[in-house]
């Protein structure tokens, strides 16, 4: 039944020109959970749900990539129990990930600086990126203390201790060099970022790497996002003039 209803749905998309990589803001969470008279966190844990099915039906649609924007560099402003909260539901997902990923061919990895997080959580996020290495199925990123000038700073940074050891001049730097020095790097660029909850702003979210994707905005709350919502937003991608600064 479930597989029947995806078959039905995925004919409103044009499988044969899918973007292979989305970008989505999981946002509105907290709106949520008030709007059902809820804590924040049970706002996040609607949300998680919501991102494992977004994220399968991105991999059964045939996408290549998902990234999400799960925990900002601005986010450590929240309160104590919202962060841990987050914290530990990225904790049940990499442990529940880690036992399916190999069975299923997919790949987890995580973007941002990793510095701050516990070493608990940080060894879980190790291992997801070591079994993805030897894998070639879908990936997802999850963004995680992740700011997008944050990034470009880490990444001129590495890019100028290469410099100082010889491996490169700082005349060489080119925005496909740059582009490895990012958490990104051997990614393509999203065709489609998607952000939910009535918010037209990007907050920091991959700023050099959607220089052209085209944006989707949806005032639907991240925790009822659905399947259908994703299919709309595709379809829309897929009736826009992508021209890339020429002319057709
Ligand atoms: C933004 O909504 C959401 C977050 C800052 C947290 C997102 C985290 C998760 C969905 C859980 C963990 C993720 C994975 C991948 C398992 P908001 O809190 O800013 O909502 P609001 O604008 O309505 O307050």
């Amino acid at each position: 039944m479930a597989t029947d209803k995806i078959v039905t749905q995925a004919r409103q998309v044009d499988c044969d020109c899918l973007p292979r990589h989305i970008a989505i803001i999981m946002d509105g969470n907290g709106r949520w959970a008030t709007k059902h008279g809820l804590p924040r966190t049970a706002g996040h844990k609607a949300g998680s749900q919501t991102f494992e099915t977004i994220a399968t039906h991105c991999r059964d649609l045939g996408l290549d990539y998902l990234t999400v924007y799960a925990f900002s560099t601005e986010n450590w402003k929240r309160s104590e129990g919202e962060v841990s909260a987050i914290m530990g539901l990225l904790k049940r997902y990499l442990n529940k990930a880690i036992d399916t990923m190999e069975k299923e061919n997919i790949r987890l990895h995580f973007f941002g600086d990793m510095t701050p997080i516990s070493p608990e959580l940080r060894a879980l996020i190790d291992k997801a990126h070591t079994m993805s290495a030897r894998r070639t199925g879908f990936q997802a990123n999850v963004c995680l203390n992740y700011g997008g000038r944050d990034e470009l700073v880490r990444g001129a940074k590495a890019f100028a201790q290469d410099c100082m050891n010889g491996k490169w001049k700082p005349e060489d730097l080119s925005e496909a060099l740059l582009s490895s020095y990012l958490d990104s790097a051997q990614i393509p660029d999203p065709e489609l970022v998607i952000r939910p909850s009535g918010e037209l702003r990007l907050s920091n979210f991959l700023p050099w790497q959607s220089a052209y994707s085209e944006f989707y905005f949806s005032d639907i709350l991240w925790p009822d996002f659905t399947a259908e919502h994703l299919e709309q937003a595709i379809v829309a991608y897929q009736q826009r003039d992508r021209r890339f600064g020429g002319v057709k």
